[in-house]
C-alpha cells in the first residue's frame, strides 16, 4: 500500500532535516547532509553525516537516523528526509536506500534542498529490484 504524507508533515520533517544538518561532522567533504525519519507514532528521529579519515568508514545521515531509531525500539516508518544545502536534491546513496527498503517498500524518501523545494519518491521507486527478504526465503516471483 502506498503511503501518504500531509505538506504540513513532509515540511516539519523538511525542517528537522535540515536541523540536524548542522550537525553533521563532514571535515573530509564539507558536504553536511541530514535526515529526518518519521514513525507511526509521529516520533521523529534525526541523524547527520558522520566521517571519518578513513573515508569508507563514513556514515550517511540516512543511516545514521535509522539505526538510531531502531536502536531506540522504533522500525515501522512513514518517510525520511535528507537536506543537503545545496540548489540540487541529495538523492540517496545505493547502501542508504539498501538500508531504509530494509523496513518497507513504500516508506517515502523526500529530498529536500536549500531553496524551501522537495521531490518525494517511495523507496521502491529509486531502488526497483533490490535485494529483498523475499528473494532470501524463496519466494517466487510468480
Ligand atoms: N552523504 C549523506 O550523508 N547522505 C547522502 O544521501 C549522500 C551523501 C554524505 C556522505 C559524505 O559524508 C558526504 O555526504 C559526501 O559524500
Amino acid at each position: 500500500m502506498t503511503q501518504s504524507i500531509t505538506k504540513e508533515e513532509a515540511e516539519k520533517l523538511v525542517e528537522a532535516a535540515r536541523e540536524a544538518s548542522r550537525a553533521a561532522y563532514a571535515p573530509y567533504s564539507n558536504f553536511a547532509v541530514g535526515a529526518a525519519l518519521l514513525d507511526f507514532n509521529g516520533k521523529i528521529y534525526t541523524g547527520c553525516n558522520v566521517e571519518n579519515i578513513s573515508y569508507g568508514l563514513t556514515n550517511c545521515a540516512e543511516r545514521t537516523a535509522i539505526y538510531k531509531s531502531v536502536s531506540e525500539g522504533s522500525r515501522k516508518f512513514k518517510a525520511i528526509a535528507i537536506y543537503a544545502g545545496i540548489d540540487n536534491y541529495c538523492a540517496p546513496c545505493g547502501a542508504c536506500r539498501q538500508v531504509i527498503a530494509e523496513f518497507g517498500n513504500d516508506i517515502l524518501v523526500i529530498q529536500a534542498n536549500r531553496n524551501g523545494e522537495y521531490i518525494i519518491n517511495t523507496i521502491d521507486e529509486l531502488l526497483p529490484g533490490g535485494f529483498r527478504a523475499e528473494i532470501l526465503k524463496g519466494d517466487t516471483n510468480e
